[in-house]
């Protein structure tokens, strides 16, 4: 299973780029805003910096469709890793449709069904976005369309990878990663939280502890 970080910050990505476990990087608008900074500048470093690892999902801005299909060419062009993003909304859907026919690797983002994800599954994106924090946030089960997706692109046997987004909890993690999401795109501070466990801390203590109680010390 691969591990992305949903995030445009540069110091933080640099410090978890080179542990091997990052595979990737989301951003979106929102966080390009909370950066601050030329976003150009920012996603090109991103890029940069994560390219030994994996690929980095960059989405549009603009609003009407064929300014979408001309500013994907144009984020597409930044780098060599990078996957434009690509809200799933039907004004988009012959756009995409003739992005992937030209070669553009697209993540749908905004994912929000069964349906949508069937569509774009069709339609042939690389990543399928479902946002489950989202989903849970009004009262439905982003859980149960993680599984859903999952068993149609099984079942029909699809190339588009399940990636889990909005992710809000360490358990969030541990859900998708049973339900055979081939990626979830992870806050740092949910990442951060899954480095550690208390009683591995508790545990270092204890046999910290009781080697000391022993008098020989010859030990390799
Ligand atoms: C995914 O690519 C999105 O950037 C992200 O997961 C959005 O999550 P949010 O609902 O926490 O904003």
């Amino acid at each position: 299973m691969k591990l992305f970080l949903d995030t445009a910050n540069i110091d933080l990505i640099k410090k978890w780029s080179d542990t091997g476990f990052v595979n990737g990087i989301t951003t979106n608008p929102t966080h390009l805003s909370k950066e601050g900074g030329d976003p150009i500048k920012q996603v090109k470093e991103i890029c940069s910096i994560i390219k030994p690892y994996g690929d980095v999902s960059i989405e549009v801005t603009e609003v009407d469709s064929k300014a979408v299909y001309k500013q994907a060419h144009e984020i597409a062009k930044l780098d060599s890793n990078v996957v434009v993003k690509i809200p799933c909304a039907s004004d988009y859907y012959m756009t995409i449709k003739r992005l992937v026919a030209e070669g553009i690797k697209i993540n749908a983002t905004l994912v929000f069904s069964l349906e949508q994800s069937l569509m774009m599954a069709k339609l042939g994106v690389h990543y399928i976005s479902p946002f489950i924090g989202r989903l849970n946030d009004i009262g439905a089960d982003g859980q149960a369309l993680i599984e859903e997706i999952r068993t149609m692109l099984n079942l029909y046997d699809y190339e588009s990878q399940l990636l889990a987004a909005s992710i809000r909890t360490v358990r969030d993690v541990h859900d998708v990663m049973l339900s055979g999401a081939d990626i979830a795109t992870i806050p740092i501070s949910v990442f951060e939280k899954m480095m550690h466990h208390p009683l591995t801390k508790k545990g270092m203590e204890l046999f910290t502890n009781d080697w000391k109680k022993i008098n020989n010390k010859k030990f390799p």
